[in-house]
């Protein structure tokens, strides 16, 4: 078997106590690992601690939260990792696409710049070429006449697009990792399906592994082969997902499962 890709291990989110008793933690003590190439969802309820989870694995948690537990991605352990060290990963082989695409974005650039930007700060010198592969990822990541709307400002595009845009700027760089919070959830149906396919081609032809965030059991059952689910801030499952859908074992998971419609079950 290949080295894992990714390792959790024992990670426990904590907000950090103004004064009086603690508040209760947001994870317990995550424990899971990844394969290179591999598909892996995260369900859960909101407010289960998906959100957290992605950011804590990318050291992008608010200053309010602490992180505690071993996070070891291609070997190194980040929770321990210095800043820049974690920059120099993130990006490159480490990406995230963030739940609210407006505030990932700089509001006084142009898209295409911005994602054109993320290509030189990983050492493309031309900037000519830099903008030339931004537009390209930009079309190939579904936004329609890419090369008009990458001169658009984020707030002259609609929150789909947007989505598209964060998603073009995590895979321009061919990472290992793509860690993608609700992606598809902003998207209608068709442009949802496209980005999935978008995905999924990319994890045939460079064996880009993916941690797919949602509380769409849909979305997950057409995507991943595994499903973790997360309930009060621990795994409660680590199966399969067909035998999440077939067979969940944990009250929570169930009624995941029961809530959605049986065309889903049975996929
Ligand atoms: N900065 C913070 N300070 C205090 N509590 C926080 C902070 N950020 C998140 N939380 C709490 O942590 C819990 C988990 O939040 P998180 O955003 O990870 O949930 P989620 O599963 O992503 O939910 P959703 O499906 O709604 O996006 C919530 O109860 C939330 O209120
Ligand atoms: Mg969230």
């Amino acid at each position: 078997m290949n080295p894992a890709l990714l390792i959790v291990d024992q990670l426990q989110i904590d907000v950090n106590a103004l004064r009086g008793a603690a508040p209760k933690p947001i994870l317990r003590g995550v424990s899971f690992a990844m394969q290179p190439g591999e598909t892996v969802g995260v369900l859960g309820a909101s407010g289960s601690g998906k959100t957290s989870l992605a950011l804590a694995l990318l050291g992008l948690l608010p200053p309010a939260l602490t992180a505690r537990g071993r996070v070891l991605f291609e070997g190194h352990e980040l929770l321990a990792a210095s800043r820049g060290a974690r920059r120099a990963l993130r990006g490159r082989r480490l990406s995230i696409v963030f739940q609210e695409p407006l505030t990932a974005l700089n509001p006084r650039m142009r898209v295409g710049a911005q994602v054109a930007e993320m290509a030189r700060a990983h050492g493309e010198r031309d900037a000519r070429r830099a903008l030339r592969s931004a537009v390209d990822m930009l079309g190939r990541a579904g936004l329609p006449d890419a090369d008009v709307r990458s001169r658009r400002f984020p707030h002259e595009l609609s929150g789909g697009e947007r989505q598209r845009v964060l998603l073009a700027m995590a895979l321009l760089l061919d990472p290992a990792l793509l860690i993608a919070d609700e992606p598809t959830s902003a998207l209608d149906v068709t442009v949802q399906a496209q980005v999935l396919q978008l995905l999924h081609a990319q994890q045939r032809e460079r064996g880009l592994a993916l941690l797919l965030v949602s509380h769409d059991l849909g979305v997950i059952a057409t995507s991943c082969e595994r499903t973790i689910v997360l309930h009060d801030g621990l795994v409660v499952e680590d199966v399969p997902t067909r035998q999440l859908l077939s067979a969940p074992e944990h009250a929570q998971a169930r009624a995941l499962v029961d809530a959605v419609r049986p065309a889903v079950r049975s996929a």
